[in-house]
This record gives C-alpha cells, structure tokens and sequence, in this order.
C-alpha cells in the first residue's frame, strides 16, 4: 500500500479544501528543497515509449494535473517530481474573486466522486502571472482562463483577453474555460454566436501576442467543454473551433447530471461516476473529427485501466484531478507503468500508436 493510502483516512479527517491548502502551501514554500530531495523528478518513473506531443508541445508522457488543483501556480515548479508530463495552471480569472462561500468541496468516498461548487475563486490574474514570474517549471504548463463573476457576459472577452494579456509569457498552452458549473451563465459561452467571438479575438490576440514577446511560435489554444452538452451542441463547439483555428478541445469539465451520484450538494460532479460520459465525449469528438482534433481527456481517470480507455477513445494526453484525491501522487507513476503494461501486452508500440485505437 503506498503512503497516500495508508495516511489517508487522516487526510479525509480535514476538510477537502484544508487538506487541498496544506498541501499547496508546502509545495509552494518548499519547492526547492522538494526539487533537491526527490532527485528534481529524476526518480519518477520514465519510459521512453510514453513521450508525445500535443500541438506541438512535447512531454515526456502523457499524464497531467486537471485544472483547479494548483490554481494559482503554486506547485507549478515541482509537479514533475511526482511524475506529471504537464500541468494546467488555474482557472485565473481576470481580476481577484474570492469564489462561493466555504464548504464547497464534499466527498463521496463509497462513489470515489468529488462536488465541487468553488466558484472560480482566483487571486486574479496578475497576482498569479507575478508568482509565475518566479518559477522555473520543468514541464510544459497550460494556463486555464475564465470569467470574473461580477463581468456580463456581453463584455466577457475583454475579461478574458485581460487574463489572456497577463499570462501568457508563461503559457504553454491557453485553455478557454467556458464549462464550469459554479458561474451563472458561464456554460452559454459554448453556444456558437457566443463562442466564435470569444475564440477569434483570443486567437487573435495571442497571435499578436507572440510577436510582442518575440516567441517562435503561438502556443496552442483549447477548448474546454462540458460532458453535459448534447451531441448537436458538441458539434457547434467542434465547428466554430475550426473556423477560429483554435487548436484543439479539453473533454471533460465536471457534470451537473445528477444522475450519475446519488448526493445530497449541488455542484458539479467529477471523480468515478464521470469516466464513462467523459470517455463518450472524447469518442465523439474524435469520430467527428476523424481524429484530426487533438483531444486532451480528462474525467474520472481513476486508475491505469481508465488512462488506458480514454486514450484508446482518442485523447492524445490525458488530465488527473479526483483520483488523486483518492488514489495520491502515487497514482501519477503507477498509471504510467500500467499504460507501459498495458501496451506490451497487446503490441502496442509507442503511446501515439494507442490513440484513438477504438474508434479506428
Ligand atoms: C475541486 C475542483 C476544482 C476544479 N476547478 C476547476 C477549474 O478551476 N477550472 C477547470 O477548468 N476545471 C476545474 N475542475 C474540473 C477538473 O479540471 C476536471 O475537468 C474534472 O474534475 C473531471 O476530472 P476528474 O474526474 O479527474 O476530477 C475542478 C474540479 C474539482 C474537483
């Protein structure tokens, strides 16, 4: 049994945020001796077979954290201790907020689920472009942006732009947070008169963008979208993401589908009831697209088998959030082992030779 396993009916004695804090707290006071001594990640696990790239942005394997576990980049610079290709930076949002009041994350340990109704709470994105300024990551880091509550939605892309303007020297790739459950109106950012203005002016913007800070390319721009969209709306997404030539889609945020955990807080959903409605979207999209639309999975990856389906269902990387919770940064290595096993066992080559192998 790992470390995490043992200690955690201890954890879950906290409450989910305390623990969640604690755990930031460290990572961000103690990076350095962190780094020094677990070896700056050079004893995680590495296989050469597991490297890719998504849009360009190479890793070493394909395992990264979900957004709103390091919400303002405190871990950014020891994430890959534990393991992590990548890692995903937010939601920020464009000015300070302090997010829905507390408690607002609850388990459902018989489930392995999460609710969360955090609200985007976000130190705003200067003050998390400023602590980025001091880092010095060792993986490539996305930066995931949303709406600041008390902003219309008719005036949301300057809000998004102003994060957009903040952040970008530090982004590997930029997400387009329109799926969260927790800020009203949010999710109608994914209907297509609303969307396709919001993308083409942050594509725009990042083009110039790159020029200002003389980087050699733009970096890619995704999507992220809710697993509660019909299939007809799916598709809007998927086109107005070709006409803005956005790069690519994150599949999926949280559900509001009540149906899938029998619980008693309202929120959105994640953890084990959302694997099999993540997975289908990700399907979706890569059947629609003829995988030719870089997916990035994420939704109840749990364990090695659930990393191995999603990827098979067409995600070309794929995201951890709850099952960390559950399963601790262990889990980060023990999947990347279990895709090498995986793969042996039925010829696979390389992880690009895994994607999609479903639909195909
Ligand atoms: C506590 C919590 C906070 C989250 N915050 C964000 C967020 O700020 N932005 C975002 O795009 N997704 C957020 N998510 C969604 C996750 O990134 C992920 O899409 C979702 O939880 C499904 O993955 P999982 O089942 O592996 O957790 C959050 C999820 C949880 C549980």
């Amino acid at each position: 049994m790992s470390v995490y396993r043992a200690i955690r009916p201890l954890v879950f004695q906290l409450p989910p945020e305390t623990a969640h804090n604690i755990a930031a707290g460290i990572a961000d006071r103690f990076s350095g001796p962190i780094r020094y001594l677990a070896g700056d990640g050079l004893r995680s696990y590495y296989d050469s077979r597991l490297e890719t790239d998504i849009c360009g942005i190479t890793v070493t394997n394909p395992v990264g954290l979900a957004a709103g576990f390091d919400k303002g980049g405190r871990a950014a610079d020891v994430l890959h201790v534990v393991g992590f290709g990548y890692t995903e930076v937010g939601t920020v949002t464009g000015q300070q907020q302090d997010g829905n009041p507390r408690p607002r994350i609850f388990r459902y340990p018989r489930d392995h689920a999460l609710i969360n109704r955090m609200g985007f709470n976000s130190e705003g994105s200067e003050r998390v472009a400023l602590r980025l300024k001091g880092k010095s990551p060792r993986i490539p880091v996305g930066i995931n942006i949303g709406k600041t509550k008390d902003v219309p939605l008719d005036r949301a892309v300057e809000d998004y732009l102003f994060s957009l303007d903040n952040l970008f020297p530090f982004a590997s790739y930029i997400v387009v947070n329109v799926s969260s459950p927790n800020t009203p109106g949010l999710r109608t950012l994914q209907e297509g008169d609303r969307l396709y203005p919001l993308l083409s002016n942050l594509k725009r913007r990042s083009a110039e963008l790159a020029d200002e800070h003389k980087k050699d390319h733009i970096p890619p721009m995704f999507v992220k979208i809710s697993p509660d969209l019909a299939d007809e709306d799916t598709d809007e997404v998927i086109q107005v993401v070709k006409q803005t030539r956005v790069d690519g889609i994150i599949a999926t945020n949280t559900t509001v589908d009540t149906s899938v955990l029998d619980a008693n807080e309202t929120g959105g959903i994640s953890g084990r009831p959302l694997t099999e409605k993540a997975r289908q979207a990700v399907k979706h999209i890569y059947r629609k697209t003829n995988g030719e639309m870089p997916i990035i999975g994420v939704g109840g990856i749990m364990d090695a088998d659930d990393a191995y389906n999603m990827i098979r269902a067409g995600a070309s990387v794929i995201q951890l959030g709850t099952g960390l919770v559950y399963g601790g940064w262990g889990l980060v290595d023990e999947i990347k082992r279990g895709l090498i096993r995986r793969m042996e066992r039925d010829g696979v080559p390389t992880i690009k030779d895994l994607v999609g192998v479903d639909i195909k």
